[in-house]
């Protein structure tokens, strides 16, 4: 079968969601995982856009070694340089550079004409070529553009060097048969068009992303551009996880496979959502909790009778355990550890005296341990090589129906305890703002959200809160069985990301993306 390269751009694309934003310690974490998962190209980032993109993409080039790593750049000659030096260190490395081609953008954006475009962009593809031999070309807002000058302009980065054509449906405006239409016309009409990838990037405006790519692939597209669980600008861009399972559970209609190693979806999207702190809702196909539920008696039933009678998928090929109850407190350290690798986690950074000692706490304050737990505490683990300010170390709140709510808390702070207290609307409320009173800050709370990792009244609860300070805004996570504890750590969480971003004083993307 044809194979449809994966290139997965959560990093880039998907940071680009509003409190997405990861320090680099969370970006290794994804990247270790997406090659894991199988994807055959990463992209790290956007070099010249901040400190912190440009060292994120030096550290993925040197710790990934099997998909190809790219940083995006503009087609400026600062750009292409840090880019190319960003990259450096990667087994297989590459670059990405874009300019737009539509008239509303040439006229409204970069004030060019047409002719300045298409200088600029074999200007570009030219100087990277010297250094690099995987380059690929985006036509930014390429479906809103003439289909003439797409042809010229591709016809143009090719014959400079361009090895791999991107057609990005930039606003999401695109609808599939039009979209598909598309790569079929440039296919046929640029001249060399036979020589490339043809890649399809899809945003979700109209809840197409995932449409349009498989019509793309249906018409000739060899690579699709997407992230996990669909994070990205606006409503996002096309989800990886389910393009890849629509390719795999409809070989009839596309004919094409990936290599992707389904059974890592699940771990994959869980260590997203809980690294961002953006939660998958309860229906999203592939990964959301529901996904795989059967509520109605009469499917249940049907389901019991024949799987196949409801189920297109087995939740097994996606990384899902059908028998859930995994481990309790009883469980030995060799039961843990095969536990761990059944599921394919990756463990390489992780201390596994660190990770049994947190499990058996864990399994102390809850009777069954199951697989979305050890997923979170292997999460966990594997971050904590971030520098953090911030710690917990000692939280006691108090409340009742008639007293106000008091909390008492310790944390260390550049390794020195500090302790405070505050008191609030409400347990979590006393507990964050004795947090700010001790570390001398006091962002604002956009969002407050909590969410059980598992069923039942002993369940983890995993707290996430979007905080923003001076411009940056961050998304810090945390999971407890107490969700006040939860609470605190996940506020520390986010006190700790905004210290990040203060230091790489990394400018939010938007100021100087695409
Ligand atoms: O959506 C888009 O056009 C992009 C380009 C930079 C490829 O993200
Ligand atoms: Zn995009």
């Amino acid at each position: 079968m044809d194979r449809v390269q994966i290139f997965d751009t959560t990093l880039r694309d998907g940071e680009q969601s509003p409190g997405a934003t990861m320090n680099v310690e969370e970006k290794l974490a994804i990247a270790r995982q997406l090659e894991h998962l199988g994807v055959d190209v990463i992209e790290a980032g956007f070099a010249a856009s901040s400190e912190g993109d440009y060292e994120s993409v030096c550290r993925v080039a040197a710790t990934v070694s099997r998909p190809i790593v790219l940083s995006l750049a503009r087609t400026r000659e600062q750009d292409i340089d840090r880019a190319v030096r960003a990259v450096e260190r990667a087994r297989r490395p590459g670059i990405h550079i874009f300019i737009a081609t539509s008239d509303i953008h040439l006229q409204h954006k970069l004030m060019m004409s047409r002719q300045e475009v298409l200088d600029a962009a074999v200007w570009a593809v030219t100087r990277a070529r010297k250094h690099l031999d995987y380059i690929e070309f985006s036509a930014e807002d390429a479906s809103r553009s003439d289909a003439d000058y797409l042809v010229q302009v591709f016809a143009a980065v090719i014959e400079a060097g361009a090895t791999t054509i991107n057609v990005p449906d930039t606003t999401g405006y695109a609808v599939p048969e039009e979209y598909g239409a598309l790569f079929r016309v440039l296919q046929a009409r640029v001249p060399g068009g036979d020589r490339v990838i043809w890649s399809a990037h899809c945003h979700n405006d109209l809840g197409m992303a995932v449409a349009n790519s498989l019509a793309a692939v249906q018409n000739g597209a060899r690579q699709i551009e997407c992230t996990v669980n669909g994070i990205g600008e606006r409503a996002g861009n096309t989800a990886m996880e389910e393009v890849v399972m629509a390719i795999k559970t409809r070989p009839d209609r596309f004919g094409v496979e990936t290599g992707i190693v389904t059974e890592q979806i699940y771990p994959t999207s869980r260590l997203l959502a809980q690294i961002t702190g953006i939660t998958v809702p309860l229906n999203k196909p592939i990964v959301g909790d529901n996904a795989f539920a059967h509520e109605a008696g009469i499917h249940q039933d049907g389901v019991l009778k024949h799987r196949l009678n409801y189920e297109i998928m087995r939740p097994e090929t996606v990384g899902l355990a059908s028998n859930r109850i995994v481990l309790g407190k009883h469980s030995g350290r060799h039961a843990f550890v095969a536990r761990l690798k059944e599921l394919g986690l990756d463990t390489t950074e992780v201390d596994m005296n660190r990770v049994f000692e947190r499990f058996k706490a864990l399994a102390d304050s809850k009777k069954n341990v199951y697989d979305e737990d050890l997923i979170a505490l292997v999460a966990q683990e594997s971050l904590r090589g971030v520098r953090d300010r911030y710690e917990l170390v000692y939280l006691n709140v108090t409340s009742s129906s008639t007293a106000v709510p008091h909390a008492t808390v310790k944390l260390r702070i550049d390794g020195e305890e500090v302790a405070g207290q505050g008191t609030g609307d409400g347990m979590v409320d006393a507990c964050f703002k004795a947090i700010s009173e001790i570390a001398g800050r006091h962002p604002q709370l956009q969002r407050y959200a909590v969410k059980a990792i598992t069923g039942g009244t002993d369940a983890q609860g995993e707290v996430s809160c979007l905080v923003s300070e001076d411009g940056s805004t961050v998304t810090g996570q945390g999971s407890h069985t107490d969700i006040v504890q939860a609470s605190a750590l996940a506020y520390v969480n986010a006190l700790n990301k905004l210290e990040y971003r203060r230091l790489y004083k990394q400018k939010p993307q938007a100021e100087v993306g695409p």
